[in-house]
């Protein structure tokens, strides 16, 4: 049963029976349970709009709902100052619903999206570079807004839009040609970014060589076979490295159609461009006005290349053409606002899609990681580096708690492993996605506090009470009287599926951890303060079930946010 629905049906109808005009109210969890399991706002709103104390008009509506036989399972509604309205949900109905994630096979939650596609746009490295920590945040977000509409039964396509094709490939073309040709085969990631920084350095003094590196791209574009083999092996030599960096972090893609993949579909874009009258010249650029803004969207470039924005036009339509998606989600770092929002404006223009299909999760940087990990050549922190790192620290976190002293070296390893990349992640995700963050050692390999190993440890230890039993759920659940702790898990767990419905919405997986943490942190609680396994049978069942609750949403939750759960630790 979705608790809020019906409750903010219930208001909405009482509303209307007092008369009230239609207001625009929140239903939200309180922070406090003592405030109740929902309050809202809609007193306050209604009593402005009819000029009287909100409190009275709290008092009304409260009375009005009373009558209603649809909240039956409310078990008090309170008014508080200025004019807040709480309900208290029963207990009884709170175990029920608990019961039912249990016993659910699949699961409780909501499926508002079959029948929609989404796409997501995420992770998209730059071809010729190491994968830096820049895209690190794009990978991670992205992969969790996949899993996050995957879960709610939307229908996803990830799609890796490599940076595999634009006029920096000129330039390094022209470097390998005048470096070094034959040793093509030799060169590494790093090399590459080597040529490409010191073209740039050599280029101030000898502009000629800008002229080369162009050439070069329109050699490229133009299908030039020495331009294309040389292009082939640059791009061969980074998918090695990023699949492994993918392996390392477990993402995975439905397709990766990198920029390159555009080449022969920009031309049909042109074409719409000039049929919808839009084209425009620009010092011998094609550009396009968009109506209310005074810079110009580059489409070609007055050498004749393209551009960034024209193959990302072919990529809408293309996409539009292929899925016929209902959203599309560019998970990409907030330097590309300005960017983003041209594109969506010329896409809309050119009738590809209207301009709510498409959002920009714009995320932050992440900072306090420079120094140690930036690559020998340029700027790029190397990320399979971080996380190697993180691994290793992850190894003497484990060994210095004596979690994983139980297993085999094998298993200590893949512990290790889990935990270090899981940290990473966590400590990614556990932010809003929009703000900068901060690469805290310490702070994200802890077993305490706001961590990922802290939840995969509450997680392991969940199992590990399972396993010290057979029984494991609420069967035949008694009329028991909850006590403070257990009352507090079973109240929390009946919002998760408003709240996974919500981080998709707002593209925030940062609400799913969150939840987690709180969940982990009432069952801890509660684990320190109760036998679980006894003598009582009832209690003992009970305690289980509240267990194998919270093992499910970890389960889940985890599992949304790409942290491996395990089940020993
Ligand atoms: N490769 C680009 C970069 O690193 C990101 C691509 C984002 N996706 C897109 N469709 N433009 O800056």
């Amino acid at each position: 049963m979705n608790f809020k629905k019906e409750i903010s049906k219930a208001i909405k109808d009482s509303l209307a029976s007092l008369g009230v005009p239609a207001v625009n109210f929140s239903l939200e969890t309180p922070k406090l349970s003592s405030f109740g399991d929902y309050a809202t706002n809609a007193a306050l709103l209604a009593g402005k709009k009819l000029n009287q104390p909100p409190l009275h008009v709290a008092q009304k509506i409260k009375e009005e709902l009373s009558l209603l036989s649809s909240l039956s399972f409310i078990e008090e509604i309170k008014v508080a100052p200025p004019g807040f309205i709480n309900f208290y949900l029963k207990p009884n109905f709170l175990l029920k619903v608990s019961k039912e994630i249990i016993s659910s096979r699949e699961r409780l939650v909501s499926k508002t999206g079959e029948g929609k596609t989404v796409i997501i746009d995420y992770s998209s490295p730059n071809i010729a570079k190491p994968f830096g920590v820049g895209h690190l945040r794009s990978t991670i977000i992205g992969q969790a807004l996949y899993n996050l509409y995957a879960f709610l039964g939307y229908k996803v396509i990830g799609d890796n839009h490599l940076g595999d094709w634009g006029t920096q490939f000129g330039v390094l073309i022209r470097q390998v040609k005048s470096k070094s040709p034959e040793k093509i085969e030799d060169l590494t990631i790093e090399d590459l970014e080597k040529l490409y920084v010191e073209f740039h350095r050599e280029a101030e003094k000898n502009p000629r060589l800008k002229e080369e590196a162009r050439e070069w791209f329109k050699r490229l574009e133009e299908g030039d076979r020495e331009a294309r083999e040389i292009w082939q092996k640059i791009v061969d030599l980074s998918m090695k490295e990023f699949s492994r960096v993918y392996k390392m972090l477990g993402v995975s893609f439905d397709v990766s159609l990198g920029e390159s993949f555009y080449q022969d579909k920009m031309a049909a874009v042109i074409t719409d461009v000039q049929e919808k009258g839009l084209l425009c010249e620009s010092r011998g650029a094609k550009v396009i006005f968009i109506p209310g803004k005074e810079t110009p969207a580059m489409l070609v470039k007055s050498d004749g290349a393209t551009t960034y924005l024209l193959r990302d036009l072919a990529t809408i339509k293309y996409r539009q053409g292929r899925w016929r998606p209902d959203l599309i989600i560019y998970e990409v770092g907030v330097d590309q606002t300005f960017y983003f929002q041209q594109l969506f404006s010329v896409a809309s223009l050119l009738g590809y899609c209207s301009p709510e299909a498409l959002v920009h999760v714009a995320h932050g940087m992440i900072l306090g990681l420079e120094g140690k990990f930036s690559t020998r050549s340029g700027k790029t922190i190397h990320l399979e580096a971080v996380l190697e790192e993180a691994i290793k620290k992850a190894r003497k976190l484990t060994a210095e708690a004596g979690v994983a002293k139980k297993l085999s070296p094998k298993e200590q390893e893949k512990v290790a492993r889990a935990v270090g990349i899981g940290a990473v992640k966590y400590n990614d995700l556990k932010q809003n996605p929009r703000t900068d963050i901060i690469f805290n050692w310490e702070k994200m390999l802890t077993l305490e506090g706001n961590s990922g190993p802290y939840l995969q440890y509450t997680a392991a230890r969940c199992f590990s009470v399972l396993e010290k039993s057979r029984r494991r759920s609420f069967e035949n659940l008694p009329k028991i009287q909850l006590n403070q702790e257990e009352l507090a898990i079973v109240r929390l767990s009946c919002h998760w599926d408003e709240v996974i419905s919500e981080a998709a919405q707002k593209f925030s997986p940062n609400l799913v951890a969150d939840f987690l943490y709180q969940l982990a942190q009432n069952y801890n609680h509660f684990y320190n303060q109760h036998q679980i396994l006894q003598e009582e049978r009832e209690k003992e069942s009970l305690r289980l079930g509240l267990t194998a609750l919270t093992t499910k949403i970890l389960e889940e939750g985890l599992g949304i946010l790409g942290l491996e759960v395990l089940r020993k630790m």
